[in-house]
């Protein structure tokens, strides 16, 4: 691990990051597409996608999971922020409606105080130091609107198919995983309310596997699941 060390450089993946990416969890049996949109479908338990809402991507890379979002939420507007000016590059150059991309230092969100409904991210944690991680949520906290929510998706480091991927990919070599009791502490030290931490992902996505997916919805709370996500509130 590098001593400087405050966010992982991006730069150098970001044109071969979908690539990678897919490589890294094809024996999970499905590709980085699945795993972009099974969290936009898990806010539908919490989002009313009907409505205009203005949601911010942090940490949104090449733009995949703003796909998505666009998807589910078709009123809203969306914006992506990302310390990785190569990952921006390639995000606007999707063409993704309604949806602006900028990057930024890591240390000052480029935008007002409370301007979002929510605010999502998904696998950027683990390439913050820890130490910087009350300083980002304490922005996050700042531009989410009082009663705005911020769901935050991470690797379980409690499962070891999830450990075994990660070791392997590339992209991961600097990752410093968080345990859950430690993402929900910070996060409620930096002012938002923690009120859900679910576990998801149990299962291979291998068609043999289908008839258990069923059950995930059941598992939220075992703590084995191969991601978990914080659902905060301001
Ligand atoms: C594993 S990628 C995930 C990208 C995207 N969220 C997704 O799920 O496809 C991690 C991303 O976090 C970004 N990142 C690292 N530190 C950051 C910070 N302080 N603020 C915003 N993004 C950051 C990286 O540049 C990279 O694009």
């Amino acid at each position: 691990m590098s001593k400087e060390r405050e966010f992982d450089n991006f730069d150098d993946h970001a044109k071969d990051y979908r690539n990678t990416h897919d490589k890294s969890v094809e024996m999970s049996g499905a590709d980085s597409d699945y795993f972009s949109e099974y969290k936009i479908i898990e806010l539908l338990k919490f989002e009313n996608p009907k409505q205009t809402l203005r949601i911010l991507d942090f940490g949104c890379g090449d733009g995949n999971s703003s796909v998505y979002i666009r998807k589910y939420f078709p009123n809203a507007t969306i914006f992506g922020v990302d310390v990785s000016e190569a990952s921006i590059k390639l995000a606007s150059e999707k063409g993704i409606t309604n949806t602006i991309f900028n990057a930024y230092n890591g240390a000052t969100l480029p935008f007002d105080a409370e301007e979002f409904d929510f605010i999502f991210t998904s696998m950027v944690f683990h390439h913050i130091e820890h130490k910087l991680h009350d300083g980002v949520l304490k922005e996050i906290r700042r531009v989410l609107k009082t009663g705005g929510r911020f769901y935050n998706f991470e690797h379980n480091p409690n499962n070891p198919f999830t450990r075994k991927v990660v070791r392997e990919c590339e992209f991961d070599e600097d990752a410093v995983l968080l345990k859950p009791s430690y993402n929900r502490e910070v996060t409620n030290k930096s002012g938002l309310k923690t009120d859900k931490l679910n576990y998801t992902l149990f299962f291979p996505r291998h068609e043999i596997f289908k008839i258990f997916l069923g059950l995930e919805k059941l598992l939220t709370w075992c703590p084995i699941g191969a991601q978990y996500y914080i659902r905060a509130i301001k």
